[in-house]
């Protein structure tokens, strides 16, 4: 009896950490994004340590709202030669590296890279 009223605390701690790593496994919509960052990992990290581009952490939140992200990301040499402030800011901060263009990335495939990005922060 004793070694039951012992066991139990363990049981539910084991439990209650599986749960949580469950939680944290990639859905089959961020594991597509994880494999499409591979393009983006070059000049990015998922976390907010910069390398030849911003860390991406909270990059979904900062951002210009709206098609915004699909334009910058498919050309964003076209965005920041068109005045956008956001866009020619970050390049100015990031001494003028030009980023590569993805024109081939629709929207749901940018959607899903952003998607990933944001499941590796929460
Ligand atoms: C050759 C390097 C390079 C590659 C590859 C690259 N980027 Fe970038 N990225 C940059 C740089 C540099 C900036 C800063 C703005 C600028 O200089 O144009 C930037 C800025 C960004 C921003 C704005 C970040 C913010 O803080 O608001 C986003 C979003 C972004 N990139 C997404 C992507 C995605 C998604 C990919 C892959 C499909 C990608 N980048 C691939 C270099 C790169």
């Amino acid at each position: 009896m004793k070694f039951i009223r012992m066991a139990f605390p363990i049981v539910a701690v084991v439990v209650l950490l599986s749960s949580f790593s469950h939680q944290s496994a990639l859905t089959e919509r961020e594991l597509a994004g994880k494999k499409l960052f591979r393009k983006c990992a070059v000049c990015h990290r998922t976390d907010d340590k910069p390398k030849k581009g911003p860390g991406l952490k909270g990059a979904t939140q900062r951002m210009p709202g709206g098609d915004w992200r699909y334009r910058f990301v498919r050309n964003a040499s076209e965005v920041i030669a068109s005045g956008d402030a956001y866009a020619t800011r970050l390049f100015v901060e990031y001494k003028r590296e030009t980023m590569t263009a993805f024109p081939k990335l629709t929207n749901d495939e940018i959607d899903m890279i952003f998607e990933y990005i944001d499941a590796v922060n929460r």
